[in-house]
């Protein structure tokens, strides 16, 4: 099986197989100190028991005014050796079966929710440009673009500089509590996605204007991560595919990741969509179709949504360590896409907050014929007042976030120390 092979980044880090947990915000770090905390640690127990091949963390933010949820984690909180302590206790649990782990490290831009972060009421989000979020032309949507988000403020290069000084305190309280590494959440409408896109980015100084410029914030970030850690330190980055949600050209996006390559990564996770446009809480199961033995291109494509512009990548840049999340559910699927060449390793998120050992007990289980190795997740639907509201008055947030808040749900039982509610088909 391709799937159990290990594969070394070019930093040096060794991953045992090919799948990964992916980025799953746990939605367990109360206000006011949003510290890792026992019933973190406890969730997190659950999946280094699982034989993944890698841990990527939920989204921890790396500022205090401008959180993605009420109840994420913060890095730059304090450095005080007691929060420290938490955060080395956090990367024991997580690595306590030797599977390496990464911290996502994440600055939502214009995308923080009203009381998410400490701020004042009338304290604007940040962004690149002053350009707001439009989740539709229905009453509600401009209701919660207007009040839940508002228009964000045009950044100011005291703002940038700020801002990549808080990702690189990020990285290095990463490094210094024991993970092997961080990944820069450039995707799904945040603030990084903000920069690269220029459809939000409508800067024209040094970090807006053309696609390289608009690349710079990352650029910079990058290079001072590796400075503040180890050449050993990984670093990757999500990034959307090219897609409605960031209106980058194909050949602007392949610029600024080539720019990024250069820059220093060890692996480059695709994915796609925003709060505007949320694909990536997309629901594979809602038409299932049965994996058979010789399964077709179409159907791979199907199952993993950002797979064939993971090829395009892939075709451009060989040697760069792929993810590609957002969709796999089954064995013959995983396997036909690795083979394909469009991924080195397959990213898994609602999968793995149903089923935290889902490696080792099902996708790695060699009793487990190939037929048989996948993992149906039952389509997650709105409550019916709210669906008959969004049928009403449109917002398109509403599905993808119910989806959202269901999964961390699940990650919310294991830290209670219950069983995630097996919900397959
Ligand atoms: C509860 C939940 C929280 C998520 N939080 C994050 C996050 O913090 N960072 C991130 O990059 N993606 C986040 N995602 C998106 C996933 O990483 C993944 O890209 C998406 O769910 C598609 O993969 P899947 O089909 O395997 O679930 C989240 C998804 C869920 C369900």
């Amino acid at each position: 099986m391709l799937v159990s092979q290990e594969i070394v980044l070019p930093c040096g880090l060794r991953l045992p197989n090919r799948l990964v947990k992916a980025a799953m915000a746990e939605s367990m770090a109360p206000a006011p100190t949003h510290e890792p905390n026992g019933k973190m640690l406890l969730a997190y127990k659950e999946w280094a028991e699982g034989g993944w091949g890698m841990l990527l963390t939920g989204n921890v933010q790396v500022s205090e005014k401008y959180l993605g949820g009420p109840m994420d984690v913060l890095s730059s909180s304090s450095s005080s050796s007691d929060v420290q302590k938490l955060w080395k206790e956090w990367a024991s649990a997580c690595q306590e079966n030797g599977t390496p782990t990464v911290v996502q490290l994440n600055h939502p831009g214009r995308q923080s929710p009203l009381g998410a972060g400490k701020r004042g009421f009338f304290t604007k989000n940040l962004a690149p440009s002053a350009v707001k979020l439009n989740f539709g032309s229905s009453l509600l949507a401009g209701v919660v673009s207007s009040l839940i988000f508002g228009a964000p403020k045009a950044m100011t290069e005291d703002d940038i500089s700020l801002a990549i000084d808080q990702f690189v305190a990020g990285a290095r309280q990463s490094f210094e509590a024991g993970f092997k590494g961080v990944e820069l959440h450039g995707a799904h409408g945040y603030l990084l996605a903000q920069f690269l896109s220029p459809k939000t980015n409508l800067r024209t100084d040094d970090f807006g204007g053309t696609p390289a410029k608009r690349a710079e914030i990352v650029l910079r970030i990058i290079r001072r991560v590796r400075q503040a850690t180890s050449k050993d330190f990984c670093i990757g980055i999500k990034l959307n595919s090219v897609d409605a949600s960031s209106n980058n050209s194909m050949a602007d996006t392949i610029q600024q990741i080539g720019l990024i390559v250069e820059a220093g990564i060890d692996f480059l996770e695709i994915s796609g969509g925003s709060y505007e446009d949320p694909k990536m809480a997309a629901q594979p199961d809602a038409n299932p179709s049965t994996p058979t033995k010789e399964v077709k291109q179409s159907t791979v494509q199907r199952e993993a949504f950002f797979l064939s512009f993971a090829q395009t990548i892939r075709a451009n840049f060989p040697k760069v360590v792929l993810i590609v999340s957002g969709g796999f559910r089954t064995r013959l699927g995983m396997e036909a896409a690795l083979e394909s060449g469009g991924c080195d390793l397959i990213g898994l998120a609602r999968p793995a907050a149903v089923l935290p050992r889902l490696p080792k007990e099902i996708i790695l289980n060699e009793n487990i014929k190939d037929e048989d190795a996948s993992v149906r997740l039952k389509p997650v639907f709105l409550p019916k007042v709210y669906s008959y509201l969004n049928w009403l008055m449109p917002v398109k947030i509403m599905g993808g976030g119910y989806t959202s808040v269901y999964y961390a749900g699940q990650i919310q039982r294991m830290g209670d120390g219950l069983k995630p509610v097996d919900a397959r088909l």
